[in-house]
């Protein structure tokens, strides 16, 4: 009779792992190597390690399991062989070249602050004296452009060892790249998913930041593909969640700090900001109207465990700031500039905390 790869496979189907209660083929023990040549067969058993307790007993009921479902005959004795299964190694990202520290600023509900705030903290950490660049990933509502007034900037492309590279557009002392610079926003608008993450990652692996001490990353609202894509491309040191005091804006705020938290994706909370966590008029910066309730974030940190590293009130200038693109922060005597200095200041100090505490945040491995 002439043997064939299936009748071999189906035979091995018969052998069952004892420790794992399922058959070698499943939990892919046999090596693509199978080898027919006449009567006799051949093939690898792939092994976690060499000195496997069960080798001896698994080619045996090798041995066995093609000569009864196979051919009494078939020349197998001798020839299976043990191969150690290559070892997948957890993968440490590749941070980027020359920066030092990656922050996500982000939200489970859309329009609490997360565009404002991440402009604001890029320029009062500038301010600061530190290297800071700002990378909008809302492939869908960029905002920095606007918020940087440089709607208009175009980035310059350089050629570096034969690779073309993005030099970020450069103002109040921030280093910005955005999709907003390259497409009109209507355009993007209509992306499939696939190109909205693809530019994402041009913009990440062509960017050239240089030495930073933070890149921070303008994060779109929920948790979405391009969530995915970030984990998935680079590492990040920590995530910042910005909430308002609402109930609606808290339980969104909730999925989002589990998401970072849960085991597949893993990057530290550095902390909670509470954006709009009261009114207060320009001219009578004592007064504090809790219009949308009043502790809220802070509570939920609380409750959570997690650190909070401020709270920013609802002023007009803060809005008109963002509109003209000229954040509050550029004007170090407001009061709404000392709220942004602070939380610049806290975000250090738990960024210093967490790198004390813990390795390289590890990339997320895509599964195939
Ligand atoms: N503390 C504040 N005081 C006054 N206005 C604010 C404050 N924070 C944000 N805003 C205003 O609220 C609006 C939404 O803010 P922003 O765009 O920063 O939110 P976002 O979370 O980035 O939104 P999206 O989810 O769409 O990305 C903007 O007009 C902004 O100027
Ligand atoms: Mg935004």
């Amino acid at each position: 009779m002439e043997y064939y790869p299936n009748l071999i496979l189906d035979a091995l189907k018969h052998v069952v792992h004892p420790g794992k209660g399922k058959d070698i083929i499943s939990l892919g023990m046999v090596e693509d190597d199978l080898r027919i040549d006449g009567k006799r067969i051949s093939f690898s058993l792939l092994f976690d390690r060499a000195n496997d307790p069960l080798v001896g007993s698994l080619k045996k009921a090798c041995v066995k399991a093609i000569h009864s479902y196979v051919d009494e005959e078939a020349e197998i004795e001798g020839n299976i062989y043990v191969k150690v299964k290559p070892k997948t190694k957890p993968i440490v990202a590749k941070p980027l070249e020359g920066v030092k520290n990656v922050i996500a600023i982000a939200s489970g509900k859309g329009g609490v602050g997360k565009s404002t705030v991440t402009s604001n903290l890029a320029v009062a950490l500038a301010k600061a004296g530190y290297s800071v660049g700002l990378l909008d990933a809302d492939i869908f509502g960029p905002s920095v452009p606007i918020m940087f007034q440089t709607e208009d900037e175009r980035p310059v492309l350089e050629k570096i060892d034969g690779k073309d590279r993005i030099l970020p557009v450069e103002k109040y002392g921030v280093k910005m790249l955005s999709i907003g610079y390259f497409v009109n926003p209507e355009d993007a608008l209509v992306w499939r998913g696939s190109m909205a993450t693809n530019a994402l990652k041009q913009l990440i692996n062509d960017g050239k930041w240089g030495e930073l001490d933070y890149l921070l990353l303008d994060l779109p609202p929920g948790t979405s593909d391009i969530h995915l894509t970030l984990v998935q491309t680079i590492s990040i040191t920590g995530a910042v969640v910005v909430t308002t005091p609402q109930n609606v804006a808290l339980a969104d705020a909730v999925k989002g700090i589990s998401m970072f938290k849960s085991k597949n994706i893993n990057v530290p909370v550095l902390g909670l900001v509470e954006n709009m966590a009261w009114f207060t008029p320009e001219e009578l910066p004592q007064n504090k109207y809790y219009i949308f309730g009043k502790d809220g974030g802070k509570t939920l940190a609380a409750k959570l465990e997690i650190p909070m590293l401020g709270q920013i009130p609802i002023v007009q200038s803060i809005r008109e700031g963002g509109d003209k693109g000229e954040p509050v922060a550029l004007n170090e005597s407001s009061m709404t500039a000392m709220a942004f200095a602070d939380l610049a200041q806290k975000v250090v100090e738990r960024v210093e905390h967490r790198n004390a505490a813990m390795p390289q945040t590890k990339i997320v491995e895509i599964k195939k």
